[in-house]
């Protein structure tokens, strides 16, 4: 029978290892759970470099414990010297070629990958995109589309994407875990390289680089859709018309007067332009979180547009517009939440 002291002990570690678990997170925010080319280069590396060393860490435990066992000092043997072993030629060779090799392993498929992933040298045939770094947010300009987002990178499956990262304040790290590995976002010079999702899914996002107060706050979504879906996205991006629209609440079309009466038009675009300093919002209903972080409601749109500093510390949206009410801000968040140009959107990806 089992002692109590034994369940104790299981009900114990069955707790610690359903908590690291846990914080190991989500699916679609780990490079243990591979969904793109760069993520599973970087997981066939962290599974051979792990199977080298515990090799290496078994070999070296098992000799110890030989060695402990077997030549302990036993009685009688108080004065004996061991052979010594000193300048052994052949010994010193073994244990200088075998850590080489070992190194090696590790080393080769490590560089071969790592110039693979950053090979840009076949950018000009696929699809490009610009991506900028502001606190705490990102930009998505896709150059040859003449389209523009912020926050949702929308990208098909199976395809090779080009991202040409630049900062527009201090530097980011580019970083989608379940896709690939990360790059800086430096202001003085760009960084390429490419993202290429293997399944349809929303994939998390996220800045890898301390950048001030709201750095962990600094998320982006990545949205893979199958090539067919990209480019019924693509074509829908490019047929609205941000004049054109009219919301079909008059709530909503209040806001939409406010939109501009606060001056939130002077920041932020709707469809493409080349000169907005905020967050672009053509797609602004289709986000899968609001500000990056928050959960899609009205109720937390509300709350951002009225005190956007409570949600992000040190964000440039603070203190740019005059004054909004909550009754205001619940007019505007009605007319953003209704900017859903396409019928392509996370909910509709296949999980
Ligand atoms: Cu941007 Cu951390």
């Amino acid at each position: 029978m089992r002692s109590a002291f034994g369940r104790i002990k299981t009900a114990f570690l069955l707790a610690v290892t359903a908590l690291i678990r846990a914080g190991c997170g989500k699916e679609n925010l780990t490079a243990l759970v591979p969904k793109g080319v760069g993520a599973q280069k970087s997981m066939d590396l962290i599974i051979l470099t792990t199977a080298v060393m515990t090799l290496v860490f078994l070999i070296v435990i098992i000799l110890f414990v030989v060695v402990l066992v077997k030549y302990r000092r036993k009685k009688g043997q108080e004065d004996y010297i061991p052979e010594q072993v000193e300048g052994n030629k052949t010994l010193e060779i073994v244990w200088t070629v075998i850590p080489i090799l070992l190194v090696l392993v590790m080393a080769v498929p490590t560089v071969v990958y790592t110039f693979e992933l950053a090979d840009d040298s076949k950018a000009k045939d696929h699809i490009n995109i610009d991506v900028k770094g502001n606190q705490y947010w990102w930009h998505f300009d896709y150059k040859g589309e003449k389209i523009q987002t912020s926050q949702d990178l929308y990208v098909p499956t199976g395809e090779k994407v080009y991202v040409n990262l630049l900062s527009n304040d201090v530097t980011h790290s580019f970083w989608i875990p379940s896709i690939s590995g990360k790059l800086d976002v430096n202001p003085e010079n760009e960084n390429t390289m490419y993202i290429e999702a293997n399944e349809e899914g929303v994939y998390w996002g996220k800045c890898a680089e301390f950048c001030g107060p709201s750095h962990s706050l600094m998320d982006f979504k990545v949205v893979a859709v199958s090539p067919a879906k990209y480019k019924q996205w693509v074509k829908d991006m490019q047929d609205f018309d941000p004049k054109k629209f009219k919301p079909d609440t008059q709530v909503a079309q209040d806001g939409q007067k406010l939109f501009e009466e606060k001056s939130c038009i002077a920041c932020h675009a709707i469809g493409p332009s080349p000169v907005a300093t905020g967050p672009n919002l053509t797609d602004f209903g289709n986000r899968e979180r609001y500000a990056g972080i928050l959960e899609p409601t009205k109720e937390n749109l509300v709350k951002w547009i009225v005190d956007p500093e409570k949600e992000k510390p040190g964000n440039k949206m603070t203190g740019k517009y005059p004054k909004v009410t909550e009754e205001e801000a619940g007019k505007i968040a009605e007319y953003l939440m209704q900017l859903k140009p396409s019928s392509v959107t996370p909910e509709t990806v296949s999980k």
